[in-house]
Parts: structure tokens; sequence; C-alpha cells
């Protein structure tokens, strides 16, 4: 049985308030997909700079493919399916009187799966590839390559993962900005705080929204102590019954 939370009347959002939902690797990791900074995560595996950087990719685009092209295969191999915390965030999303964001940083499609709704993707998403010349973005669910053509303007070497890596702007920001101010509850869910603007994200809410904010997370991130209210265990139990405690207080 997940936890029971129960929520003080002062810190429920009103009916109206709209609600904005930052994710992270945390959400999808009882879906079986790793993290990356937990112990074993990706970033103890694999050196960022060697794959997640624009320079990784004009030194060595071949290594860069292999990376996503990994991960994109064990999503669709390894029967990674969304998970009791993706599922209760479409619930809320559907009863949710004031409406929800939901801003994701991974770039895994378990959200999408899910059925989310109003679903941005900061970081977009090993799903699609993006021509480096002409920026058109395809769908992609196989393997990419030095050789693939982009199909928009005929040039090969171009075609990389559509997703952001250090050192370039996330995406959507201008709609990430406008939710984050108006919105009444800001909820974090499986993310270590680590990398920004994302991680900076709580202190812009409570400057310009007053909204209350609540980390839902396996053990406290970096940031924890900007929360006003915090819950600590596995998404899949704790997600669901957070869920469950707001929908309880309509
Ligand atoms: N339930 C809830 N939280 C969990 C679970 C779980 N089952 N397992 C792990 N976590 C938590 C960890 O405690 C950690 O705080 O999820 C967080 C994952 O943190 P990171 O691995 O740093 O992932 P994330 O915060 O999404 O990383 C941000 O960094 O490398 C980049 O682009 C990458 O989007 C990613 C960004």
């Amino acid at each position: 049985m997940p936890p029971a939370f129960p929520l003080q009347p002062d810190v429920i959002p009103p009916r109206s308030g709209s609600i904005v939902i930052l994710t992270g690797a945390g959400i999808s990791k009882e879906s079986g997909l790793e993290t990356f900074r937990d112990a074993g995560g990706i970033w103890s595996q694999v050196r960022l700079e060697d794959v997640a950087t624009p320079e990784a990719f004009a030194r060595d685009p071949v290594r860069v493919h292999a990376f996503y092209n990994m991960r994109r295969a064990r999503h669709r191999t390894m029967d990674i399916k969304p998970n009791a915390a993706h599922h209760a965030v479409v619930k809320l999303q559907q009863a949710w009187p004031g409406g929800v964001t939901v801003v994701t940083q991974n770039v895994d499609t378990l959200h999408d799966e899910a059925g989310t709704k109003d679903l941005i993707h900061m970081h977009g998403t090993y799903a699609q590839a993006r021509c480096n010349f002409c920026d058109a973005v395809v769908p992609r669910l196989g393997d990419l390559s030095v050789t693939d053509i982009c199909a928009s303007c005929g040039k090969d070497k171009g075609m990389r993962p559509n997703v952001v890596w250090f050192g370039e702007m996330p995406l959507h920001m201008e709609r990430i900005t406008a939710a984050l101010r108006d919105c009444a509850l800001f909820i974090s869910i499986g993310t270590s705080g680590s990398v920004y603007p994302a991680a900076g994200f709580v202190t812009m809410v409570k400057r310009s929204a007053d909204a209350h904010t609540v980390e839902l997370n396996l053990e406290p991130s970096q940031g924890a102590t900007l929360f006003a209210e915090a819950h600590y265990g596995p998404a899949t139990q704790i997600v669901p019954a957070y869920v469950e405690s707001l929908l309880q207080s309509l």
C-alpha cells in the first residue's frame, strides 16, 4: 500500500490554481531506465563530455550515435513501460480543474506513452532526430548513423538525436517560464536538482508566483531545502499517494 499523506488545508492549491510538474530520471527508474547520478548511473559508466556535448558529436559522432542508439534500443527491446508514477500524473491532469503542465527533463517517451497532455520535453527526446544543418525534426525509433541523409535538405553527417546536450539551450523555455509564473503548485519528481535551468525552477516559482512547492524523490535532492513540503520514497509509491491526497482535497 502506498503511504497516505495528510495534506495541510493551507497548502492545498485553490481549485482554479494551475500545477506545474517537473520530472527527472527518477520517475522512469522503476520502469527499468537508469538515472544519471545514482550509484551505477549513466554518468558513472560513460563520461558526459564524450557523449552529451556538441563538441563530442563534432569529434566522434559514431560514439555519440552508439550511446543514444543503445538507450533507444534498450527502451524498445526491454519492454520498458510507463509506471504507476507516470500514470498518476495523467490521473491528476485529467481531474485537476486548474490544469497541469508537465515539464520533463527526460529524453525517454514514458510520459508520452502514458498519455500525458500538455507535456514539454525541455531536453528533447531520443525518439526524434534533428538535422544539424536545417533543423528539420523527424521521428526516429531505430538507430541513427553518420550516413543518414536529411530528408529535408539532403545533407549527410548532420542527423543527430533531438536531445539537448550540455552547453545547449533547453527547449520551450518561454512556455515553461509562463507556466511557472502562473502556477499555484510546483511539484518536482525524481530529479537530483543538479542541472540548470530546471534546478532553478523552484526558486523561480517562489519568487514570481508564490506557489506552494513539493519535492517527491527517493532522497533529498540538492535543492531539497528550497521546497516547502517533501516526501521521500520510490516514485511508484509516493507519486500516486500524493496525487490521491490532492484529488481528495477537491
Ligand atoms: N523514485 C524516485 N526518485 C528516484 C528513484 C525512484 N525510484 N530512483 C532514483 N531517484 C532519484 C535520485 O535520488 C535522484 O535524486 O532521481 C534523481 C535522479 O537524478 P539524476 O540522475 O541526476 O537525473 P536528473 O535529475 O533527471 O538529471 C538531470 O542531467 O545529465 C543530465 O540531461 C540529463 O536530464 C538529465 C539531467
